[in-house]
C-alpha cells in the first residue's frame, strides 16, 4: 500500500479532462492505496484572486469529486485550506526554492502570458505549494494529467533537497501516476490540444453539461473540410475528435469512423453526432448524482468535516517531524 495525494483547483466546473487526466484514476486507487485528494484552493488564488466564487467553487467541486465516485469514507476527501500544515510547510520548503528554478517553469511562463497585470508571488511559487500539498502526507504516488509532469519533477527537486539538506529520509520522491501507464491528455473541441476550463468557449465538456449543451458544442466543433490524400497526415482538429471518441466510444465505433476517414466517405456531422451521444451516455449518470449531491449540504458538510480531521491528522504528524529536524524547539 502506497500513499496518494492529489489536487484539483477550485476555480469551476470539472471536465472531460480533469475526469480522465485524473479523477478517473482517483476512484480506482483509492481501493488499493491511502490516498488524500483534496481541492486546491489556495491555488486558486493565484489566478481567481477574489472571494466572489471562491466557496461557491469548492462546494462545486467537492459534489463533482463524490458524484464521480470518490468515496470520503475510504480515501480523505478534503478542501486544502481546511489544513493550515500545509501553509507551513509551504513556507518552510520555499527557504530553499530558488528563483531561477521557479521561473523557469512552464505553467508560470504561460500565466505571465495569460495574466501580465497580476504576476504576483502565488504563481512563481505555484510548484512550492503543490510539492507541499503532496510531502505533507509523504506521498509517493501523484495521479495527473500529462500537464502536470513538470510540477512533479519540482516536487521531487524540493523532497530530495530536504532530505539532503537536513540528513534525513523524511520525505520520499513522488512520481506522477496514471493507472493505465501513461499520463494522458485529453484534447478539446476547439482544435486545441488541451481541454481546459480556461481555454477558448466551446473547448470543454463538463461533467454537469446537459444533453443540450453537449450536443451543441460537440456539433461546432473544429474540424477540417474532409480527408486529405491517402497517407497525409490526419489535422489536428479531427485527430482530436477521434482522440475523444477514444475515451468515450466504443473501439467498434472509433474503427467504424476510422475507416470511412481512411476511405475518405466520412461525414464529420455523423461523427460529431455519434460522439455527442455517447458524451452525453457517459456524463448522465454522473450529472444525475451532482444533482442529487447539490440538493443535500448536510452530507457535503459532514463530508468536508470529516476529511479535514483526518487530512489534519496526518499533516499534524509531518509537521511535528518537520519542525524537529529543522531545529524548532517543540512549544
Ligand atoms: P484546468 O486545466 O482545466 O484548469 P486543472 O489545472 O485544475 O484543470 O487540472 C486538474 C487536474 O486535471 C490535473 O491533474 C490535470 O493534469 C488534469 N487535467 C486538466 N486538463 C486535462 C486534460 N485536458 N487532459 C488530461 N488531464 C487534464
Ligand atoms: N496543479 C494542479 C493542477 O492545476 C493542482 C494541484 C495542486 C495538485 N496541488 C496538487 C495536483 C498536488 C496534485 C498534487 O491541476
Amino acid at each position: 500500500m502506497e500513499t496518494v495525494v492529489s489536487g484539483i483547483r477550485s476555480t469551476g466546473h470539472l471536465h472531460l479532462g480533469n475526469y480522465f487526466g485524473a479523477i478517473k484514476n482517483f476512484v480506482k486507487m483509492q481501493h488499493q492505496h491511502r490516498c488524500y485528494f483534496f481541492i486546491a484552493d489556495y491555488h486558486s488564488l493565484t489566478t481567481h484572486p477574489t472571494p466572489d466564487d471562491l466557496s461557491r467553487n469548492v462546494r462545486q467541486v467537492l459534489i463533482e469529486y463524490l458524484a464521480a465516485g470518490i468515496d470520503p469514507e475510504i480515501a480523505t476527501l478534503y478542501i486544502q485550506s481546511d489544513v493550515p500544515e500545509v501553509a507551513e510547510l509551504y513556507l518552510l520548503l520555499s527557504m530553499n526554492a530558488y528563483k531561477g528554478e521557479l521561473e523557469r517553469c512552464t505553467s508560470f511562463k504561460d500565466k505571465v502570458r495569460k495574466q501580465p497585470d497580476n504576476v504576483n508571488a502565488g504563481l512563481l511559487t505555484y510548484p512550492v505549494l503543490m510539492a507541499a500539498d503532496i510531502i505533507i502526507h509523504k506521498a509517493s504516488k501523484v495521479p495527473v494529467g500529462k500537464d502536470q509532469e513538470q510540477h512533479l519533477e519540482m516536487a521531487r527537486t524540493f523532497a530530495n533537497r530536504f532530505n539532503r539538506m537536513y540528513s534525513t529520509d523524511c520525505f520520499p520522491p513522488p512520481y506522477a501516476f496514471n493507472f493505465d501507464s501513461e499520463l494522458v491528455k485529453v484534447p478539446g473541441l476547439d482544435g486545441s490540444t488541451k481541454m481546459g476550463k480556461s481555454e477558448a468557449e466551446g473547448n470543454a465538456i463538463f461533467l454537469a453539461d446537459d444533453e443540450k449543451a453537449i450536443r451543441k458544442k460537440v456539433m461546432r466543433a473544429t474540424t477540417d473540410s474532409g480527408p486529405g490524400k491517402p497517407g497525409e497526415p490526419m489535422t489536428q482538429p479531427v485527430e482530436n475528435l477521434f482522440n475523444l471518441m477514444g475515451i468515450v466510444s466504443s473501439p467498434e465505433t472509433v474503427s467504424y469512423y476510422l475507416d470511412t476517414y481512411n476511405q475518405a466517405t466520412i461525414r464529420y456531422g455523423d461523427m460529431k453526432k455519434q460522439l455527442a451521444g455517447d458524451m452525453i451516455a457517459f456524463t448522465a449518470p454522473l450529472r444525475e448524482r451532482i444533482l442529487a449531491l447539490d440538493a443535500d449540504d448536510k452530507y457535503l458538510q459532514k463530508v468536508a468535516r470529516m476529511g479535514a480531521e483526518k487530512a489534519r491528522e496526518s499533516a499534524q504528524k509531518t509537521i511535528r517531524e518537520v519542525r524537529e529536524i529543522i531545529g524548532f524547539s517543540a512549544p
